[in-house]
Parts: structure tokens; C-alpha cells; sequence
């Protein structure tokens, strides 16, 4: 193939994903609230408008996301609802079981999850924080809104293994949730779609951004033509930073890791689908949802945020520590994986400089330990311990 017919390549597939991302964009609808009037209710209808803020280095949050009409009650109730065991089958097991706070909505006990039948599910857990700006949710991105997804869990039979109606009429025995709801939607006649509707409020209000790098980023006043500024002592930390964000075969030998865990919009994620090439023959992954070859084995790209607490890795949990993950992008890519993302294999071809990460990093053990120091510097341990976010029962 000539250089130029790869990079025609490179950009359709680069169009195609995006477009195919583009209908799963989130849109929650907004629907009114109507005060209950069919009989004097003893609670009373709270409307306290909250004010979902994000750091002033992340970009602005999606329109969808502005349209929801955030309030404190709505969150305080997805919070209640997010730590509620009573939503399980068995009253064992709640979100929280398999997303706990201080592995950054994690479980970092398990490689697959398991549900309250003790039966093994097929994926990692994923980490949950900076919610407001995935365009899609699960590793296959099957879910087009958070709304949504919070469904999903309670059915499933390999995780919570409940029906929405038994949930409801659980919650409806308790006092505390009957005032909650109401005071939430104005509404004594509530169901899973005001629980979702709370439960995904609670889960936007999750924003992690002060990490050791948020702080590098800050002494520069977020000026993003000058590189992250990093303090005394953390010179290790400095020299994982340009491999993370150099290009393979340019200057200093990088690791090509910012195209895909983007530095420039400070998400570490690009939001989109790829196939990273962990196997010959990949996982359906996001073919799961648009029926097209071409996605197959492409999975969600994860934020690296906290990645220090967020293992096992990968969408099966493949590895169990951030040194093996390294030691597989240095030299384990499955350069011939079906449909694995053209800037492995190529590098940046733009400015001829020829080969990517399949290639091999080459990198030496004191290269893999700046790089896992790196990584570790995206740890916000303000977050995982932020009481705003914790069990409130
Ligand atoms: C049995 C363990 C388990 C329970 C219980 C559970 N989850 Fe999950 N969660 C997972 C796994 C595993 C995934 C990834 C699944 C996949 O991609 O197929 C996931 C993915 C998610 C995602 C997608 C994140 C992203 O970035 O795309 C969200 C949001 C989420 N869970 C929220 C919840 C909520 C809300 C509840 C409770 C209603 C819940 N989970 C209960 C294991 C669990
Ligand atoms: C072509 C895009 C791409 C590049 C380049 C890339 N990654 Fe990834 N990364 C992904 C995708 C996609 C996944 C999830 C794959 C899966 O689970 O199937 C991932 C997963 C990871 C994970 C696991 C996170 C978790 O929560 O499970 C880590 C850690 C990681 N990458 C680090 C790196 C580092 C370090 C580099 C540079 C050496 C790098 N990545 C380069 C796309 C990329």
C-alpha cells in the first residue's frame, strides 16, 4: 500500500467511527415534571437547582448534558439509590458493589464482575467519573445515554437479577424514599424511570480532575502551549510524561499513548471506539451496536484518570497490574488484530516518520517505570474520598 492510500485509510475509518459514534450521541430527554394533584400529598415538591461545574481545563460539557434539569434532591436521591441493596434480587448487591468509591468506581477485587447469583459476568467494571462527556456507555458502548444505562444493571441476570416493578415496590414500603421521590419529581406515582433519571444525576456530579498532572497543568496558568510543569521531585513522573505524549519514532523515543488517551482535551480519553490490538481475533466489541465489520473489535477508550486503582485492565481484565499493560504496549500489540486502529501499525505517517506502537517501543525497564509513574500521577485522591460521593445510609 502506498503512504498515501494508508492515510486515505486512515482518515475514512477515522470518519466512519466518528459518524457511526454520532447517533449514539447522549440525549436525555427532558421531560416536565407535572405536580402531583390527585390528592394532598404530605410531602412537599423541592426544586433545588444544582449546578453541575466542571474544572476550567475541561472542555465544556456536551448541550445534552446543560438541557438536564439538575436539582439537589434529584442527586441526593440517585445517591440513596445508587448505594440501595434493595435493588437486587437477593437485597445483597447494589450498584456500589461493583463500583466502590475509593477504586474509582471500581471493583478492583474481581477480573469479570459477578452478580448476586455468584455468576461470573464477561466484563471488568467500569470505572465511573467524567461521565458527562462519553458520547456512549459500556466497553461496547450499547448504552446512548447514563439515563438509560442505570436500567440495565438491575435486569441483568448475571449482576443484580431483579425486575424494575419488584425494586419499586420495595422502595415504596419505606417512608425515606416515598418523601425522596416526591420531593425529587413531584410525584407519589414514581418508577424506573424517575429512579434512572436520579441515579444518572448522582453519577454526573462524579468529576475527578486534581491529580499530581492537574497541578503540573495549573503552574502554566492552563496555558496549553506550555507543557505541565512539574514540581521538585517529580522528575521520574516528568520523564513518563514525554514518552506518554512523544511520538514513537520522533524525538525521545514516546509511546504514542496521547492519540488515543488525549492529553489536549485533559480527559485522557478521545471518547471513541478502537481496537488496540490485544488479539488476533477481537471480541465483537462495538460491532455489538452498529452491525458493521469494521467496529469489530473496537471497545471503548478508557480515561486513564485514577487508572492506578481502576484494575484488572483491559475489557476482560486481562491484566492485573498498570506494569503489565506497559510491558504489552512495549511489545505484545497484535500488529495483524482485524480492524486494529491504523496509528498502531503507522505511527504518524503524515510527517513520514513510519512505524507505531505494533512496532515495538523498545522501551528500557527505567522507560516502563517513568511511564507507570506517570500514570500514577492521574490518581485524584480528593475524589475517592470526597464525602459527597460516599454511602449515605
Ligand atoms: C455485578 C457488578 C455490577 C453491578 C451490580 C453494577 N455494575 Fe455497572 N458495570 C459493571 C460492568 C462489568 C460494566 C461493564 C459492562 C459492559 O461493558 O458490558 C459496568 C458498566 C457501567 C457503566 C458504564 C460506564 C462507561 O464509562 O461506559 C455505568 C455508567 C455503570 N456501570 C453504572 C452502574 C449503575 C448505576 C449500577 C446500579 C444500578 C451498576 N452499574 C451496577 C458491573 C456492575
Ligand atoms: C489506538 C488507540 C490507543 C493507543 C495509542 C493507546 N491505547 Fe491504551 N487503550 C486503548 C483502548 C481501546 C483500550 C481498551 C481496550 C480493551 O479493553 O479492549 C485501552 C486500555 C488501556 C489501559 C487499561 C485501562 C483500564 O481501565 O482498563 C491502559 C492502562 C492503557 N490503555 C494505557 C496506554 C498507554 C500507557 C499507552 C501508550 C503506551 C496506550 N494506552 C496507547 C486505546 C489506545
Amino acid at each position: 500500500m502506498s503512504k498515501l492510500i494508508k492515510i486515505f485509510a486512515f482518515f475514512g475509518l477515522f470518519f466512519l467511527v466518528i459518524s457511526s459514534c454520532k447517533k449514539d450521541e447522549i440525549e436525555i430527554p427532558l421531560i416536565p415534571e407535572v405536580a402531583d394533584t390527585t390528592g394532598e400529598s404530605r410531602y412537599k415538591c423541592k426544586t433545588t437547582a444544582y449546578n453541575l461545574t466542571q474544572p476550567d481545563y475541561f472542555p465544556p460539557f456536551p448541550t445534552p448534558i446543560l438541557n438536564i434539569e439538575m436539582t439537589e434532591e434529584r442527586i441526593a436521591l440517585g445517591r440513596k439509590l445508587f448505594y440501595e441493596t434493595k435493588l437486587s434480587g437477593d437485597n445483597t448487591m447494589s450498584c456500589a458493589s461493583c463500583h466502590n468509591q475509593k477504586d474509582a468506581f471500581t471493583d478492583n477485587k474481581r477480573r469479570l464482575s459477578i452478580g448476586i447469583d455468584r455468576r461470573s459476568g464477561t466484563k471488568n467494571s467500569m470505572a465511573l467519573f467524567n461521565l458527562a462527556y462519553s458520547p456512549a456507555f459500556f466497553w461496547d458502548g450499547r448504552s446512548p445515554t447514563l439515563q438509560k444505562q442505570a436500567i440495565d444493571p438491575i435486569l441483568d441476570p448475571v449482576e443484580m437479577h431483579e425486575t424494575w416493578k419488584n425494586a419499586i415496590i420495595k422502595l415504596k414500603g419505606e417512608e425515606d424514599y416515598n418523601r425522596m421521590f416526591y420531593e425529587a419529581f413531584c410525584t407519589a406515582d414514581y418508577d424506573s424511570t424517575h429512579a434512572a433519571r436520579a441515579i444518572a444525576q448522582f453519577e454526573l456530579t462524579l468529576i475527578s480532575g486534581n491529580s499530581t498532572y492537574d497541578k503540573a497543568v495549573d503552574r502554566t496558568g492552563n496555558n496549553p502551549n506550555i507543557g505541565p510543569q512539574f514540581g521538585p521531585g517529580e522528575e521520574q513522573i516528568s520523564r513518563g510524561f514525554r514518552i506518554f505524549n512523544g511520538e514513537v519514532s520522533g524525538n525521545g523515543g514516546g509511546g504514542d499513548c496521547f492519540h488515543c488517551h488525549s492529553t489536549d482535551n485533559m480527559l485522557f480519553t478521545n471518547n471513541d471506539f478502537m481496537n488496540n490490538g490485544l488479539d488476533d481475533n477481537p471480541s465483537p466489541g462495538f460491532f455489538n451496536v452498529t452491525r458493521n465489520e469494521i467496529n469489530r473489535g473496537q471497545f471503548k477508550v478508557p480515561t486513564l484518570r485514577n487508572v492506578e486503582h481502576t484494575g484488572p485492565y483491559m475489557h476482560d481484565g486481562r491484566f492485573a497490574t498498570l506494569e503489565e499493560v506497559v510491558e504489552f504496549y512495549n511489545s505484545g500489540v497484535r500488529a495483524n488484530s482485524k480492524n486494529i486502529e491504523p496509528i498502531m501499525v503507522f505511527g504518524d505517517t503524515i510527517n513520514g516518520t513510519g512505524s507505531g506502537i505494533a512496532g515495538g517501543l523498545n522501551l528500557t525497564s527505567q522507560e516502563k517505570a517513568d511511564l507507570v509513574a506517570f500514570l500514577k500521577a492521574l490518581s485524584d485522591p480528593d475524589f475517592l474520598t470526597n464525602k459527597d460521593f460516599s454511602d449515605p445510609n
